[in-house]
């Protein structure tokens, strides 16, 4: 006798709750951007104007040198958030293009670049870019944000952001990544963070590993140009132009700028700066770090 219904391995799904889908993470972020101050805190733990400000200032000055933003650049942040990055961006690119799953974080973004004329804030559903046109953008960036969704639509932006980006154009983002041992404890905090609750927030954290993300690049348009192993899989790729030889291609394009990819990946010291934070909040709940 058969232990299959008639469905195969298909669930029930009038009997089995759903966990999030795209819709959820807007109305989570949306709820966290309720207040400037609380959004400034999710965002990158800032307290105030100020500080969101002077760390915006430090890691944009990665983000120009490293992907080479200039002034002939359109350039897209997915995943925007309250410009935090996107403020100290603009004024080296032609425009600069932020989307964010919440329409307050845009709304807070918009505010804060009110004196930027080529700033261009939007919010989309969650898992694509539907507003925005195929080959339109020459560099786009996400930091510290695909860690807070399923990997249906991680995958799903990557499809997406190998779409709107312009052929020889360039993509970094960042993923935690559970195989270096900071990625680890990080793991742990998130763990013991929601060890109690019956319903995971759809905004937590997420983790992923070098392979899983080259296994998705596998099947996007998207070429590696650099893998980074750090406390994220750091990753910058891009798309190559028709009729290119695409290992010849990308490693023209590595070489044109290998010291500008270096600055885009974090060092030991990051690392160890992440490590002792995190260790002081499992040592707070009770748990001994594993490193
Ligand atoms: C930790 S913040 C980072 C913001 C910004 N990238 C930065 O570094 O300052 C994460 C941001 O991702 C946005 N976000 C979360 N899930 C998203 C999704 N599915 N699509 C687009 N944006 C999303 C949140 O609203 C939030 O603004």
């Amino acid at each position: 006798m058969s232990t299959q219904n008639s469905e195969g391995c298909r669930p029930n799904h009038d009997r089995i709750p759903f966990s999030v889908g795209a819709g959820e993470y807007k109305t989570a972020w949306n709820n966290v951007a309720e207040s400037r101050e609380h959004a400034f805190e999710l965002v990158d733990e800032s307290t105030n104007e100020e500080q969101i400000d002077a760390s915006g200032a430090h890691h944009a000055r990665y983000l120009v040198d490293g992907l080479d933003l200039n002034a002939k650049d359109i350039v897209l942040e997915v995943g925007c958030g309250v410009a935090r990055l996107g403020k100290h961006v603009a004024p080296h690119v032609k425009e600069w293009w932020g989307l964010d799953v919440s329409e307050r974080m845009a709304e807070i973004a918009r505010d804060r670049c009110a004196h930027l004329p080529n700033v261009h804030l939007l919010a989309g559903s969650g898992s694509d870019l539907s507003a925005l046109a195929s080959q339109s953008f020459d560099k786009v960036y996400c930091h510290a944000v695909l860690i807070h969704m399923d990997k249906e639509d991680v995958y799903s932006y990557l499809v997406e952001v190998g779409r709107v980006l312009k052929p020889g154009g360039l993509f970094y983002f960042d993923v935690w990544n559970i195989c270096h041992p900071v990625g680890w404890l990080r793991w742990q905090v998130e763990r013991k963070l929601y060890a109690t609750r019956s319903h995971r927030p759809p905004h937590r954290n997420q983790f992923s590993s070098p392979d899983e993300v080259r296994a998705m690049l596998a099947h996007t348009n998207l070429e590696v140009v650099q893998l980074a192993e750090s406390v994220y899989v750091q990753t910058v790729a891009t798309v190559v132009p028709e009729g290119r030889d695409a290992a010849t291609y990308v490693a023209a394009r590595r070489d044109q700028m290998p010291d500008r990819l270096a600055l885009l990946k974090y060092g030991d010291g990051d690392a160890a700066g992440f490590a002792a934070v995190l260790s002081s909040r499992l040592l707070e709940f009770g748990i001994q770090p594993e490193l």
